[in-house]
């Protein structure tokens, strides 16, 4: 959570620092600030609890000049989202300025320590003892700014991203990395400096990823240099060349991004398939797979971690990896995973699936499974992000950005991918039948035109919406491939209108759930045309029984569903394990569209964010 930006150069320095913090606002929006060493000298620092426009409004009329600045937006952490404990932080002295993404653990040891030393501090936060303790290293031991973070960030555990100003040297930006991201833009004679590489591209699309216990140097009209935070010795730089393009960060003419993301899947998923089925249906070809192919053919067990909605996918993957690749394979909550006591052996495979990539728990959950051991493949969609540079191997998703806070091309693109990887491992290993695999990946390719045409009943769906939008309770059931489904449609809607929603196994429902059943408590049914068809059908009946209204999404054609259910929404038919990756989009459609009704912020739903970075 929380996003970055920093800009050196000789342009105005506000203007990049606010573009930046808009295209991050994806990552908390609770608050935002900018710091900037003005022409005249002055560290001029600007705040505002809520979204950067309320900051804009702040700063009008304030001097806004200077070519150096960090800046930040907010997902409060350590103290109430507030104007103080906004961030930039300003030292004691006001000579330093920082900003910081992470938590700072041993925040209040550190701070008694200072407040012995006579340190006050104005905010709750734990970033504020990090320019504190940064000053005071400098005032006692007469160095560098430099020296003074490399030595704080070795007192400071936790997960950190931070940058670093001094009033005194407007020529340089201090950033330095432990477990949160950091990329800095290399222009001509400047620099940027944001948690991802979005607020980078329209200015550059050469990049450096700072690694874990880094710290980087950049001073204006110089070489960047990167050292290790412990050893102090030079880091040798590579510059990646970004593969992103500034219309993929825009809305495209749509309402909000969440809009523009659903409707974006038949291309989405085209692009990634592409290349990875062969012509003639036959083969998969995901490299990152094949150059490992031993490992899967010997694997006693995949266990999948991911948070959130990649975890709805994740228990898709379950079902697929074991029909076709007859591995048994467990699907665990990262932040649950990694604070247990898992059997990891040698033969198991972790795969951590993850939108961003930086999701703090999942990578945690890697790492422990790495360290017992474990192959580590990272399915991500942002390229260069924190998990893919830490596991043995890896597959994108191909999926673009994904700036709307609630996950939708980002589930679809993941399904694919576990679909993908289950067709060609269950290949290698002889566990799929030749015929099989041709129908599977032929569906795969019939994914996005299926996608598009039931793009094309929105309007139904919007209609649909508008008489669910003042249900106070809704649930969700689904069974097999499509209990998962249930879980992400019951999410959607909870993420974005605040209704709330449960998802659940059909049959299960009958166990207790069933007594919350009434007029006023609508049910989705995911009652596709798949091996248990007849039981869900079943479960429909006793919803009905009990006065409950049912929205059911049907398989095209169906007529026994029609007749029970109130509302009925048709997905074509296709391979029954690719059934998620359509079910899911009139599921997206009305949480977006109930959302919409009840005039909620669709892109940046209260007290969530899209990358979260912290535990
Ligand atoms: C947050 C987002 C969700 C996302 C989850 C996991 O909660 O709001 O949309 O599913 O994190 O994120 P990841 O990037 O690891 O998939």
């Amino acid at each position: 959570m929380c996003g970055i930006v920093g800009y050196i150069g000789s342009k105005r320095a506000y203007d990049i620092l606010i573009q930046g913090l808009h295209r991050l606002e994806y990552r908390g929006y609770d608050s935002s600030g900018v710091a900037m060493i003005s022409e005249s000298g002055e560290l001029n620092i600007y705040k505002s609890k809520g979204k950067v426009e309320a900051l804009e409004h702040f700063a009008q009329n304030k001097d806004l000049s200077g070519a150096i600045g960090i800046a930040h937006t907010r997902w409060a952490t350590h103290g109430e989202p507030n104007d103080i404990n906004a961030h930039p932080h300003y030292s004691q002295s006001g000579r330093i300025a920082l900003v910081h993404n992470g938590t700072i653990e041993n925040y209040t040891v550190l701070k008694e320590a200072l407040t012995q030393h006579g340190y006050s501090f104005v905010s709750q936060t734990d970033t504020e003892v990090a320019v504190q303790l940064i000053e005071y290293i400098m005032l006692t031991n007469n160095c560098s700014l430099f020296d003074a973070v490399a030595e704080a960030t070795k007192r400071i555990v936790g997960a950190y991203a931070i940058a670093v100003v001094d009033r005194q040297n407007p020529n340089q930006i201090i950033a330095a990395r432990q477990s949160s991201p950091l990329v800095i833009g290399v222009g001509e004679g400047e620099y940027f400096l944001a948690s991802d590489a979005t607020p980078i591209i329209e200015y550059t699309n050469k990049v450096v990823y700072l690694n874990d216990g880094e710290i980087a140097v950049i001073n204006r009209g110089e070489e960047l240099k990167v050292y290790d935070a412990k050893s102090a010795e030079c880091s040798k730089i590579e510059i990646t060349e970004l593969q992103m393009s500034i219309e993929q960060l825009e809305k495209g003419g749509y309402p909000h991004f969440m809009l523009k993301e659903i409707f974006e899947q038949p291309r989405t998923l085209a692009d990634c398939i592409s290349g990875r089925i062969s012509a003639d249906g036959k083969s998969v070809v995901l490299s990152g797979v094949i150059e490992h192919k031993e490992r899967f053919l010997n694997a006693g067990r995949i266990i999948i971690v991911a948070c959130g909605t990649s975890w709805h996918a994740a228990l898709i993957g379950k079902h697929l990896f074991e029909d076709y690749c007859r591995i048994p394979v467990v699907v665990e909550y990262a932040s649950e995973f990694r604070y247990s006591n898992p059997v990891v052996g040698k033969n198991d495979i972790l795969i951590a699936l993850s939108q961003s990539g930086e999701t703090a728990d999942t990578l945690a959950a890697l790492e422990l499974a790495k360290a017992k051991g474990a192959f580590v493949f990272g399915i991500c969609n942002v390229i260069g992000s924190s998990i893919p540079r830490a596991t043995d191997s890896g597959c994108y998703i191909h999926v673009g950005p994904e700036i709307g806070v609630a996950s939708t091309k980002a589930f679809t693109g993941q399904v694919t991918v576990l679909a993908m990887m289950s067709l060609l491992i269950g290949q290698m290993k002889g566990t799929v039948d030749q015929q099989t695999l041709a129908t599977v990946a032929s569906d795969i390719r019939r994914v996005p035109a299926l996608i598009d045409d039931i793009l094309g009943m929105h309007e139904q769906i919007e209609d649909l919406a508008k008489i669910f939008t003042y249900a106070h309770n809704f649930l969700y059931l689904g069974r097999g491939y499509n209990y998962p489904s249930a879980l992400e449609g019951a999410l959607k809607l909870k993420e974005i209108s605040y209704i709330h929603a449960e998802g659940y196994p059909a049959a299960e429902m009958k166990h207790g759930t069933i007594a919350l059943i009434d007029n006023d408590m609508p049910s989705v049914v995911i009652a596709i045309k798949d091996n248990v068809y007849d039981k869900t059908v079943n479960n429909i009946q006793q919803v009905k029984a009990r006065g409950g209204k049912v929205v059911a999404i049907v398989t095209e054609g169906d007529t026994i569903v029609r007749d029970m259910a109130d509302y009925v929404i048709e997905v074509p038919e296709i391979s029954e394990c690719l059934t998620p990756l359509l079910t899911a989009i009139p599921l997206q459609l009305l949480a977006y569209y109930i959302a919409v009704n009840k005039g909620r912020n669709v892109d940046q739903p209260r007290n969530l964010a899209k990358s979260v970075t912290v535990e």
